[in-house]
């Protein structure tokens, strides 16, 4: 016999993936994500509540870097850049959203098309190159709904991705930050810093040992400062690309400069696992996600565990539930999702949360 929440996960699934997402895959991919993203921004409270009854229902509350999390899978940032339908994630059963990548100043990203489904593959492309509207206009929204670090108000944690902005010379990334840091602390319950984006020219460099050590050295001193007796806590966000000699150096780095966690991981640049039939797409420039990284970000997963005891959010083709039990096995404490979500929706987020793990997590 399936259980009433097994029964509920499959009849989501085959809804979603047999009338939903035909259709919303036969027009642009961009507009798609932009229109889901104003109606959630819309639905009122009173519906929000209903869908939250019916499916946020979140499980295996956690506490990790001092921050109390309702549920282990959160929003992986790129998803809700401006942080537009913040309101609707915990209704949808995630247990914690990080919004952005937000930069110091707001700018468009690259050129359109710069967003590319590959169905067959279970995969995306993109090199939507950080648009969004400001770490400035995040904050303001945030302040409009009553959020503020460690309040709730949103009935989930909060994480912030800051990144540079593009026309930012490399060597002002610092200050840049600073900014953006600065301007956020006083909402976000954590602060992810993005150097793995693969598109902004130079950003992965900042993975550097010492580009890093500068970079990490000054966004905790600063977080210190802001708020002396309780730093808001910093995530270092990670490429799957890294050579194990270059990551063990990283990790190095995040462990002396207080670094509170580790986010792994980015997009790929690597082309692996496509289907044949889409390999024609294998040459758009930008970050593969999805099925063909699973693998690889696992494997940076477990090597961060084996090398360090920081706690670690584990991101990259998380497709499944057992896909997420996988993350959670090789030492992720929370796990984020984006393709997923777009090729599975709320499903996977059920399906997560109804995953009954043994918690070996790190906090
Ligand atoms: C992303 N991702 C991303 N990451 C980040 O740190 N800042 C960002 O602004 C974005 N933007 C973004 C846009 C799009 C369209 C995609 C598909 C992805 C990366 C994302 O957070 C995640 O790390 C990877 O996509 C791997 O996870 P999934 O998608 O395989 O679950």
């Amino acid at each position: 016999m399936i259980s009433s929440d097994e029964l509920l996960v499959r009849l989501l699934l085959t809804g979603y993936r047999s009338l939903v997402r035909p259709l919303m895959f036969t027009q642009d991919a961009e507009e798609v994500h932009q229109h889901v993203i104003t109606l959630l921004s819309e639905l009122p409270d009173p519906v929000l509540e209903q869908i939250q009854k019916y499916l946020g229902e979140r499980s295996q509350p956690i506490s990790v870097a001092g921050i109390d999390f309702p549920g282990r899978v959160g929003v992986a940032a790129g998803l809700d850049k401006d942080g537009t339908a913040a309101r609707a994630w915990g209704a949808l059963g995630f247990g914690f959203a990080e919004l952005g990548t937000v930069t110091a100043h707001a700018q468009p990203g690259n050129r359109q098309p710069r967003l590319f489904r590959l169905p067959h593959s279970r995969a995306i492309i993109n090199r939507m190159g950080f648009n969004n509207s400001g770490v400035e206009a995040l904050a303001a929204k945030l302040e409009q709904w009553g959020v503020r670090r460690a309040n709730n108000a949103l009935d989930y944690p909060v994480g912030v991705s800051i990144g540079k902005t593009k026309v930012t010379p490399l060597d002002q990334a610092t200050d840049d930050y600073l900014h953006s840091l600065r301007a956020i602390a006083p909402y976000a319950d954590y602060i992810a810093i993005n150097v793995s984006s693969p598109n902004t020219p130079g950003l992965r460099s900042l993975q550097d040992r010492d580009a890093l050590d500068d970079l990490t050295t000054a966004l905790v001193a600063t977080a210190a400062e802001l708020n002396p007796r309780n730093p808001v806590p910093i995530f270092v966000k990670l490429a799957p690309d890294l050579a194990p000699y270059d990551l063990d150096g990283i990790i190095g780095v995040c462990e002396e400069a207080g670094i509170s966690g580790l986010i792994a991981t980015n997009t790929t640049t690597a082309r692996e696992y496509l289907h044949p039939s889409e390999l024609h797409l294998a040459n758009q420039a930008g970050g593969l996600s999805g099925a063909p990284l699973t693998r690889k970000a696992l494997r940076t997963v477990e090597s961060i565990a084996s090398q360090t005891d920081l706690p670690i959010m584990g991101v990259g083709g998380i497709m499944t539930p057992t896909d997420a039990q996988s993350f959670f096995d090789a030492g992720a404490s929370l796990v984020q999702v984006y393709t997923g979500f777009i090729f599975n929706a709320v499903a996977l987020v059920r399906g997560i949360n109804t995953l009954t793990y043994p918690d070996r997590a790190r906090r």
